[in-house]
Order: C-alpha cells, then sequence, then structure tokens
C-alpha cells in the first residue's frame, strides 16, 4: 500500500521543488495545488472577471478544465500554461482567488479525487489541515521571508519569467503570506500533527533527506 504525503508551507519555501526530487526517488507523483488556483487566477484575468465576484468566478470554474500532468507541466482548458502561471502578476491573484469559499470547495474537491489512489505527494496551503486530512505523512515547510525572495529571484532569471528585484519579491511574498494566513476560509496553517521543516539554512539535497527521514517508517509499512 502506498501513502500520501502532505507538504504545506508559505510561497517560494521550496514545497515543488523538493515534492519533485522525493516523486523521483519514490517513484510517487506529484500534485501541485497552488498550480490549479494560479490557473482559475490566470482565467480569471484573461477573461476580465473581478478576482472577488465569488459567483463569476464559480461559473467559471464549473466549465473549466485543469490537468496536472505527471511530468510536472500544467494545461488549462487544453493550453499548456505552465509557463504562465508563474508569471509576478498571478502570483498574487492567485492569492485572491484562493479567499473564495466555493472557488476552494470546487478545487479541494478535484484534489481529493486525484489523490484517492495514493502514492501521491500534495503540496499547497490546507493539505495536511483539510485536503488530506488523512495523509500519512504531513510537513511544515518554511524559510525565512529573505531566503525564499532569494530563491525566488533566482528560479524567476532561470527560467526566463519577468524579474523583479529582490526588495520588491521579498514584499510580494509578506504581502501574500499575510494574505495566506489570514483568509477566512482554510487558512495557511500548520496541522496539529505536521512536522515543521525550516529549510532556511538546508540544501535541496538536504532538504530531501530530511522528510525522507520522516517519511520512511511510513514507507517501510508499504506492501
Ligand atoms: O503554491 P503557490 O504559490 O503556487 O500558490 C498560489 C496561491 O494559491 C497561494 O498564494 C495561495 C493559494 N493556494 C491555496 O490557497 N491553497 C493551496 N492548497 C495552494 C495554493
Amino acid at each position: 500500500m502506498r501513502i500520501n504525503i502532505a507538504i504545506d508551507g508559505p510561497s517560494a519555501a521550496g514545497k515543488s521543488t523538493i515534492a519533485k526530487l522525493l516523486c523521483k526517488e519514490l517513484g510517487y507523483v506529484h500534485l501541485d495545488t497552488g498550480a490549479m488556483y494560479r490557473c482559475t487566477a490566470l482565467k480569471a484575468l484573461r477573461n476580465n472577471i473581478p478576482l472577488d465576484e465569488e459567483e463569476a468566478v464559480c461559473h467559471m470554474l464549473e466549465g473549466t478544465d485543469i490537468t496536472l500532468k505527471p511530468e510536472g507541466s500544467v494545461f488549462l482548458d487544453g493550453e499548456d500554461v505552465s509557463k504562465a502561471i508563474r508569471e509576478d502578476a498571478v502570483s498574487m491573484a492567485a492569492s485572491d482567488v484562493s479567499k473564495l469559499q466555493h472557488v476552494r470547495a470546487d478545487l479541494v474537491a478535484r484534489q481529493q479525487e486525484m489523490a484517492k489512489a495514493k502514492g501521491f505527494i500534495m503540496d499547497g496551503r490546507d493539505i495536511g489541515t483539510v485536503v488530506l486530512t488523512d495523509a500519512e505523512v504531513k510537513i511544515y515547510m518554511t524559510a525565512s521571508a529573505h531566503a525564499r525572495a532569494l530563491r525566488r529571484l533566482k528560479q524567476n532569471q532561470e527560467s526566463g519569467l519577468s524579474v523583479s528585484d529582490l526588495a520588491t519579491i521579498e514584499k510580494e511574498i509578506e504581502a501574500r503570506d499575510w494574505q495566506d494566513m489570514h483568509r477566512e476560509f482554510s487558512p495557511l496553517k500548520k496541522a496539529d500533527d505536521a512536522i515543521e521543516v525550516d529549510t532556511s539554512n538546508l540544501t535541496i539535497e538536504e532538504t530531501v533527506a530530511r522528510i525522507r527521514e520522516i517519511a520512511e517508517p511510513f514507507l517501510k509499512l508499504e506492501g
């Protein structure tokens, strides 16, 4: 029997990078739930739907196909939007639509359906607290805002995205954290049974090893 691993934490803490690498080691599939909020935001922006109009955004979402491919690319209604959803303008918009209760309900139901088969590492903000409350392993991954801003800057430069300066990125990260932690529905918080991993002073390899160590007793139980 395979297990599910939930990874929550603030933006740019390294959740996706670590989840991808650990998936390779374990033969598991990564589900990046943030990409689903990003797709919702991107489509709303493109269609000039105000991000705080819950009914309109929900109606749009009902007819929307979001597909997370096992190798990591993201498709919105059949279009590869893997790069478009990473633009800075989409990040805050994703945080905005993620405040809407019925948007969350729609996406959470999709995520729960996807993870039914087990063998997933799912990352987001509410995975351990709402989406997969029965995940065998729950990690709360954090890092200082400065460390996260440095990583995001490097990531954006490497992937050819438009790049803001470090101070702007750090401010944007702090604003988004605040909004994600203080929203009314499913705010970002550590699940009581999650283990906190602070990656500020850890390399990617050290972080993967640390999470693997936490998951090891449960992986041993796999048939
Ligand atoms: O992980 P990310 O930065 O790609 O997520 C984008 C936004 O989506 C984030 O600011 C908050 C929201 N989000 C959420 O509310 N719940 C999730 N499970 C994942 C993301």
